[in-house]
């Protein structure tokens, strides 16, 4: 495999040529040939109007990248709105009045995938939180003392949004099978920077958003239901959009779609779908297991260098526990954002932590602009 030309590909990010963007976690940079599919959505509705039929494709154009870059099929994918209407479909499916009523969640998790599983216990669910260890990580040994035959489901985030930290998708997939849960994984930190097989994995459930490494935009998620799973399950977070037949406009009783389909609501979010299609496509040209490499070598780089000049990140250093995010504790995470954001370095903060997040757009210089403002920067705020 010839490795792509990512110096040709910088080109096609104009923002890299005017800041240093180490923000790909909170949005990506905007390709030039998302922006063109933006503009053709314009174009679509200035001169043809309501273009529904290109509009359904757009939709299941976007169905049939997820499913690729998940290496799922495109009926067990569901085109969402958010990360969190996949989710509150799938909830809405489950019942938490039996034994199994147990959801188990890791302190690495963004709010949604804890506040929506929280929302759940007034049907009855019991939400327990696995805490990390001395070390910061989360380990299979956490995992252990927490999943039991009263899991019902496991929901955990791949990569932690606040520090970094990458879990071991395919070991808690092990445990909560063999203790009778299913597992759901939140791919949201994940997805476009580290290659995931749902089949490899073994994950029962996964979701994501397109604003990220995949290049897309705001407004658009997706949830991945293991097919063999999806007749059993009767959302009643439902809509038009999750009908068998949505044509056939029958108001006399709910029929869910056979597929993932039944998962989603409403009327999609077309201009999402336009971009989105344009950024899975880029996406998957480069692939995601080229990105991976380059992001690991941009990320391990970074990270050696900030040990050097005294200032380590609370990232994992292994790489198979970290993903495309480096967090680095600060004093004053929002003043020393602020300081950077000043030197045309974009980063973000959570917590006590500045992020600094690489995806294969990025570059060697990249990291040495963010090393030497931070050596700038280290008597200003040091922890
Ligand atoms: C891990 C993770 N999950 C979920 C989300 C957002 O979910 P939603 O699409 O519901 O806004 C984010 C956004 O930053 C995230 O980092």
């Amino acid at each position: 495999m010839t490795s792509p030309d990512f110096k040709a590909l910088r080109r096609e990010f104009p923002l890299l040529s005017r800041k240093t963007y180490l923000n790909s976690g909170s949005y990506c940079a905007l390709a030039n040939s998302v922006k063109d599919a933006f503009n053709q959505y314009m174009e679509d509705r200035l001169l043809v109007g309501a273009n529904w039929d290109v509009w359904v494709m757009k939709n299941e154009a976007v169905r049939g990248s997820v499913a690729q870059l998940l290496h799922a099929l495109p009926d067990e994918i569901a085109v969402t709105a958010s990360a969190s209407a996949g989710i509150n479909a799938l909830a809405s499916a489950l019942e938490f009045g039996g034994e199994r009523n147990k959801v188990v969640i890791s302190d690495f998790e963004f709010p949604t995938n804890a506040q929506i599983w929280h929302a759940q216990e007034k049907k009855g669910a019991q939400v327990v939180h696995v805490p990390r260890a001395a070390d910061g990580y989360i380990g299979l040994e956490q995992f252990d003392k927490l999943i039991d035959e009263r899991t019902q489901l496991v929901a955990v985030t791949q990569v932690c949004f606040r520090n970094g930290a990458r879990l071991d998708i395919a070991g808690i997939t092990r445990m909560a099978h063999a203790r009778g849960a299913k597992m759901l994984v939140d791919t949201y930190q994940a997805a476009g920077g580290v290659e995931i097989d749902v089949k490899a994995l073994n994950v029962d459930f996964a979701v994501g958003g397109l604003l990220k490494y995949l290049l897309g935009t705001a407004g658009l998620g997706f949830l991945y239901a293991r097919r063999e799973l999806i007749p059993a399950l009767l959302p009643t977070n439902s809509g038009w959009f999750a009908q068998e037949n949505i044509t056939a406009m029958d108001i006399s009783a709910n029929r869910p779609s056979p597929t993932a389909r039944r998962f989603e609501a409403g009327t999609p979010a077309v201009v999402n779908c336009y971009a989105s299609e344009a950024g899975l496509k880029f996406l998957l040209e480069v692939g995601v297991p080229a990105a991976e490499a380059r992001i690991q070598q941009l990320t391990r780089q970074c990270m050696d260098a900030l040990e050097e000049i005294g200032w380590p990140a609370i990232t994992p250093r292994a790489d198979e526990r970290r993903g495309p995010t480096v967090a680095i504790p600060a004093r004053d995470a929002s003043g020393l954002t602020a300081k950077l954001l000043a030197r045309d370095i974009v980063t973000s903060y959570r917590d006590n932590c500045i992020r600094a997040s690489f995806h294969f757009y990025n570059n060697e210089d990249d990291v040495g602009a963010f090393i030497a403002a931070m050596r700038e920067l280290r008597s200003t705020d040091r922890e």
